[in-house]
């Protein structure tokens, strides 16, 4: 009980319940069979996640399941944290979306002794224990990574240096767009990334990050940002800096999310690689089958696209995020 109480606690600071007031938690669905999931959040970094978040809360409440929401603003230790209150609570289901990809095999083995499945949806885990997870839902970052390298490879004109804008150190989709981007450039000698560091996903590590390399660099061709928000971060750099982005300086982004799809349209991004944020029906779907212990697939991928200043104009009016 002391340990419930202090777990409890420490979470409060980062907790929201989205559906429901707190509720009967889990314990093999409550009487009246309703389904609790803990989700534990990677935090409000970006568009993107805002976006994933809303669509996380309103699937929850559109399907009845009671969710007990928590974000670990970028810091594992917070997730794990996260995971063990849900476990204490004993949900029926766990959800989250992995800030890192290793060191989770302790809090999953916890959770899987407990017999409370889990369900990954964003990012993945490396773990040669795949049974610690029911299914892993989300996009192919190493796709998305060799979609942004295709455009380059198709539009670029003589010797061009690329600075790369990473998202944060450890997480699969920074480590798997800069594989997948690196794989499809390795056939073009005339492109090459001259530097390259986290900016951490958001707009201001972005902005920070282009603001050294334009100091350090004065022969930048491109930059590729692997997420929407440090593209527009580059943007602001790039302007202060007495340039115009996507003319003197081109830009290559992942996600879609409105404000990117903006600044695509207005000519200030080059291309755009779509990462679909919108996975809560899909999650709760998911949730509803493992509980009831019905087989579900191993991998679950979301379906996308790629954007090109034309196609943005055309796409904005009818995006829902
Ligand atoms: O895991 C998905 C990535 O996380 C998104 O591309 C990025 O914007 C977010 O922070």
């Amino acid at each position: 009980m002391k340990r419930f109480t202090t777990v409890a606690a420490a979470l409060v600071l980062t907790t929201v319940t989205a559906c429901g007031s707190g509720g009967s938690g889990g314990s093999d669905e409550a009487d009246d069979g309703t389904i609790t999931m803990g989700f534990a959040q990677v935090g409000a970094e970006s568009g993107w996640r805002t976006a994933n978040t809303q669509s996380i809360q309103q699937a929850a409440e559109d399907a009845g399941i009671e969710l007990q929401f928590s974000d670990a603003q970028q810091k594992q230790e917070n997730q794990i944290r996260a995971i063990r209150s849900y476990i204490q609570q004993d949900v029926d289901v766990i959800a989250f979306s992995p800030v890192v990809e290793t060191g989770w095999d302790a809090v999953l083995l916890e959770a899987q002794r407990a017999d409370i499945p889990v369900i990954l949806t964003d990012r993945a885990i490396d773990s040669d224990d795949t049974s610690l997870y029911e299914t892993f839902l989300g996009s192919d970052f190493v796709e998305e990574g060799r979609k942004a390298g295709q455009w380059l490879v198709e539009n670029a004109e003589g010797e061009t240096n690329v600075v790369e804008l990473q998202g944060t150190t450890g997480a699969a989709p920074a480590i798997d767009r800069k594989e997948g981007f690196e794989e499809v450039i390795a056939d073009s000698p005339d492109i090459e990334i001259i530097a390259t560091q986290t900016g951490d996903f958001t707009r201001s590590g972005g902005k920070e990050v282009m603001e050294a390399f334009l100091r350090s660099h004065d022969d930048i061709d491109v930059v590729y940002a692997h997420n929407d928000d440090m593209g527009l971060g580059a943007i602001e750099a790039i302007r202060a800096a007495g340039m115009e982005p996507g003319e003197d300086i081109q830009i290559i982004t992942v996600d879609a999310v409105e404000a990117g799809m903006e600044a695509l349209a207005a000519g200030e991004i080059n291309f755009i690689v779509e990462c679909n944020p919108l996975l809560g029906d899909q999650l709760m779907e998911l949730a509803e089958q493992v509980v009831a212990g019905e087989e579900v697939p191993e991998r679950v991928v979301v379906e996308e696209t790629t954007f090109t200043q034309e196609e943005a104009e055309a796409a904005l009016p009818d995006r829902q995020y």
